[in-house]
């Protein structure tokens, strides 16, 4: 079992912002908002486009290439269900942000 890994301070990823990492192996979209952070695969299923550089509005954010929408909590993509990014676990412990390893 992989540990949780430690991907940014808080002060990092400021309410309002996102933060790419690399976690996993994988690139990781890092966000933090008035509900707190989450956390999706950082290329977009569709094409590859920098999900951390998307537009974060009401729980959901759009890719930044063509505009697909998904939801913060679960990556479900907003008009396809069955597309999915993946989504992780974080959490804060002190002033750390940790992510926890994908499930599966
Ligand atoms: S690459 Fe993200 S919407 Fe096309």
């Amino acid at each position: 079992m992989t540990a949780s890994v430690r991907v940014a301070s808080v002060a990092e990823i400021p309410v309002g912002s996102a933060l790419e990492v690399v976690a996993f192996d994988r690139v990781v979209a890092i966000y933090h908002t008035e509900q707190g952070f989450f956390a999706l695969d950082g290329v977009c299923p569709h094409a590859g486009g920098p999900l951390a550089q998307g537009q974060v509005l009401d729980g959901e954010v759009a890719c930044p290439w063509h505009g697909w929408r998904y939801e913060l909590a679960t990556g479900r993509n907003c008009v396809n269900p069955a597309i999915q990014a993946r989504s992780f676990a974080v959490r804060v412990e002190g002033d750390d942000v940790l992510l926890d390893p994908p499930a599966g």
